[in-house]
């Protein structure tokens, strides 16, 4: 199969480059899903890796990058049970195996979902690592009652009215993973959302997927939230600089409300402000469920297949701002340069071999 792999000789940080090779078709286990890749989208955790890959995985002849993936499912391990060749699926991959900038993925079944049946394959190709990523962060992590049962009148829901009062300040709200965390905390949950967004065009895209407010990341925050009358907010969900936002989350945050964060600190966290507060820290981290094998990680397969439903319903927005075509080295290299502007809006996608 073709894929495409990082060019150890060329590639540094400020230039990304990538090469066409030549791979046999990725190893099908028991539980696994063979996967025609149809389009895939860009994520951060690519740029990273993209440098840390030799480091990683020395034994790969060719480091393959790529997490989300959209496709047709072309063979199907001993043991898989839900789902069958031909079936339309998007996935976000397994943090330690081949990855998806290659014709063919392998991927366990409990980590895929149905794709949206109303959203094409490039379309699709955006939604499942910021889904998962922004699903267990609000419904899991920060224990959030989602109202997925009857999210066709989310205004009628009892979910949506008893969660009506609360607020949530999402920090990154126009990234892949705010650009979904917005719509779910706003649609599904029925919060009132704080997101935060520095530019015209970021903030008013945060505003399009029901951010009720945006303030901006690059001022004080604190200031700006009680500006608008807010004094605290129920939760707050950050995506993007642990270091630079922690202080004003602790400030912010309610008596016993819970901060969760998906990036890492670089310098020790206070954890007195929480403690004064009883209030706490939780991370996400959306592979550890795949990666440690945990018995509950058919929830990822479960909430892709929800937030499939929910896309279908016209709730949750597709997040794909720009599609590159074909996949190949000079799109994906331009892919790579944009995310590392750290001013992306909604997500990036790639999509067709030549
Ligand atoms: N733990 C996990 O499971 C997990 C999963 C997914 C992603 N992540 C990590 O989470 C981070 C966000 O991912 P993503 O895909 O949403 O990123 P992204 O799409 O690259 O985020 C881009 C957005 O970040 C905003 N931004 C830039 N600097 C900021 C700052 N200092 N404070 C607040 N916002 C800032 C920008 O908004 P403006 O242009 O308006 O400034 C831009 O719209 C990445 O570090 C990624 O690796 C972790």
């Amino acid at each position: 199969m073709k894929a495409f792999a990082v060019d150890e000789v060329q590639n540094s940080q400020e230039n990304p480059c990538f090469r066409a090779v030549e791979l046999d078709l990725p190893h099908v286990g028991e539980h696994d899903v063979l996967i025609e890749v149809k389009a895939i989208s860009v994520n951060p955790l690519d740029v990273k890796r993209r440098m840390l890959a030799p480091v990683l995985e020395p034994q790969l002849r060719a480091r393959v990058l790529g997490w989300d993936a959209s496709g047709l499912v072309t063979r199907i391990g001993e043991k898989v049970s839900l789902f069958k060749v031909g079936d339309e699926v998007y996935c976000a991959g397994e943090i330690n195996r081949s990855g998806s900038y290659a014709q063919y993925l392998a991927v366990d079944e409990r980590i895929v979902g149905f794709k949206p049946r109303t959203l094409s394959f490039e379309r699709s190709a955006a939604l499942a690592l910021t889904s998962i990523t922004a699903w267990e962060g609000l419904f899991e992590r920060l224990r959030i009652k989602p109202n997925f049962e009857s999210v066709k009148a989310p205004v009628a829901h009892p979910h949506y009215a008893q969660n009506r009062q609360k607020s949530i300040l999402i920090i990154g709200g126009a990234g892949g993973v705010g650009s979904m965390a917005i719509q779910l905390a706003h649609h599904v949950a029925g919060l009132h959302v704080v997101a935060t967004a520095s530019r015209g065009q970021s903030v008013q895209w945060c505003k399009d997927l029901g951010a009720h407010e945006v303030v901006d990341h690059t001022r004080d925050l604190v200031e700006q939230v009680r500006a608008l009358g807010l004094k605290f907010v129920d939760h707050v969900f950050i995506l993007n600089d642990s270091d630079q936002h922690f202080d004003a989350a602790c400030e912010l945050l309610a008596p016993q409300g819970l901060i969760c964060s998906i990036v890492p600190n670089h310098r020790p966290l206070n954890m007195d402000a929480l403690r004064a507060k009883s209030a706490g820290l939780v991370w996400e981290a959306m592979f550890v469920r795949s990666k440690e094998r945990t018995e509950d990680m058919l929830e990822q397969h479960h909430l892709l297949n929800e937030v499939s439903r929910l896309v279908d319903l016209g709730v949750l927005k597709d997040t794909s701002t720009q599609v590159y075509s074909p996949i190949d080295a000079e799109h994906l290299r331009q892919a790579h340069l944009d995310l590392q502007t750290h001013r992306t809006i909604g997500k990036i996608v790639l999509a067709g071999f030549e």
